[in-house]
């Protein structure tokens, strides 16, 4: 274990469980010319021994990952954009129904969720540091600050607009290694009776599917139900709630409102129960985990090695985030996976992050069918399926990786 290497929430001993070696910042899609300038770092991660946050032992300065370029946007699938108007819905008819009600949105991206609360009137505010997807929020009519949420933005906020009824949070609050600075923000920020509601990858479900991918740089926090109760706690926040959601392979949407201000449900005490029956805490669990990755990745990268050899064609589906990890580790570079499709222009003419897979756009998937497709975009796996009925049709078959590797 490096030395100083302690929680970044309690300062309680870390012990490292997985270590994918010398990575890439996974959404930085480098320009053929720019393939000298590359920003590499130790991507490893491990688990607090008192609080049991599982997170990275090696923290990437957030202005490389989150600026002007950042590519990622929200509504790249139609399930994420119906899940955004859902939740958006959900919150115009309960804790923003009174009068002048305020939300706060961290990590609005292209304002994708922001935007059913802004149609319906209602006073909002999005926090995101990355200014080129906020910008594309604003011409949605979303109201949006340029920023990093942390405590020092939080006060300026609280000054101008007030208190808020509902600060929510999706795949945002595991990017942020300084949550003692955002919990502070929030505490400051949510109004007596409001609510903080934030969904991220859940890690029990990491566990239980080999997820292993959801581990990158941006991705500094592996929360559960235990881990969160006790990291809301040191704030004076309660965790209530806690939903299991079925988008990005398993994510869990917690719940926290001031101390005493509501009743938390029998659905946490549940999960704690569940977490703890199942070890996800438990060191053996963490190394059968390790191993298994390892299982994988021999079975992978064997299989696109025969394919070549067969001089089958094979390309890669959707340019994820979370596929620089697999891409990387795995050593799977333009010799095994001819090019990656993807919908998001900014990624598309660019190479992937390290082994410097081309990117291009939808349309080269058809153009022809290749003979197999690995699916990086594993979490989006029903709504690509559906949309490429036409590659089965015509003998094409789909490689996935998550929980086991699979042809089909
Ligand atoms: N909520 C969207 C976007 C998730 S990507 C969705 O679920 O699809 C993560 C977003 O968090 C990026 O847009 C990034 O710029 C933003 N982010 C990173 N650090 C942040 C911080 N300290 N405060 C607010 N947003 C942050
Ligand atoms: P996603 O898995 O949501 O996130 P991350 O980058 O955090 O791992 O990324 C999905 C990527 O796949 C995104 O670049 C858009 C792309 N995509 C397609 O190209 N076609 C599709 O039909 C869908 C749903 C996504
Ligand atoms: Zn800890």
């Amino acid at each position: 274990m490096p030395a100083g290497s302690t929680c970044r929430i309690c300062s309680g001993t870390l012990r490292e469980f997985i270590d994918f070696g010398r990575q890439p910042l996974s959404n930085r899609f480098v320009r053929p010319e720019d393939i000298e300038g590359e920003t590499f770092f130790r991507l490893a991660t491990g688990i607090c021994e008192s609080c049991t946050m599982v997170q990275l032992m090696e923290e990437v300065p957030r202005e490389l990952m989150f600026n002007e370029d950042y590519p990622y946007v929200s509504a790249g699938s139609s399930v994420m954009r119906e899940h955004f108007a859902s939740i958006a819905r959900r919150f115009l008819n309960t804790h923003l129904k009174g009068e002048d009600t305020f939300a706060i949105e961290l990590g609005s991206n292209d304002g994708t969720m922001l935007r059913t609360i802004a149609d319906a009137g209602v006073r909002h505010l999005g926090v995101d540091p990355s200014g080129g997807v906020g910008e594309t929020a604003r011409e949605q009519g979303v109201r949006v600050l340029v920023d990093f949420f942390e405590k020092e933005s939080a006060e300026r906020i609280m000054a101008e607009d007030g208190p808020a009824n509902v600060i929510y949070a999706a795949n945002t609050l595991c990017h942020i290694p300084y949550l003692d600075s955002v919990f502070q923000g929030i505490a400051l920020l949510l109004a007596k009776d409001g609510v903080f509601v934030f969904e991220d990858p859940y890690f029990g479900d990491v566990l239980r599917r080999n997820s292993f991918d959801q581990i990158y740089d941006e991705h500094y926090y592996y929360f559960t139900a235990r881990s969160v109760q006790a990291l809301a706690a040191r704030y004076g926040l309660e965790l209530v709630e806690v939903e299991r959601l079925p988008v990005h392979g398993g994510e869990v949407r917690y719940t926290l409102a001031h101390a005493g201000a509501r009743t938390p449900s029998l659905a946490v005490s549940e999960l704690i129960s569940e977490e703890d029956a199942s070890g996800v805490a438990k060191l053996e669990t963490l190394e059968a985990f390790s191993a298994k990755v390892d299982a994988i990745r021999d079975d992978l990268v064997g299989l696109l090695k025969d394919l070549k050899e067969q001089g089958k064609t094979v390309v890669a589906y959707g340019a994820t985030a979370k596929s620089a990890t697999v891409a990387n580790y795995f050593g799977i570079g333009p010799d095994l996976v001819e090019f990656v499709c993807d919908t998001t222009p900014a990624k598309q003419g660019r190479l992937t992050p390290g082994m410097h897979i081309p990117v291009r756009p939808a349309q080269a998937f058809t153009d022809p069918y290749p003979d197999y497709a690995l699916l990086f975009a594993w979490n989006h796996a029903e709504e690509i399926m559906a949309k490429e009925e036409g590659f089965r049709a015509s003998g094409g078959r789909w490689i996935r990786y998550v929980p086991d590797v699979t042809v089909s």
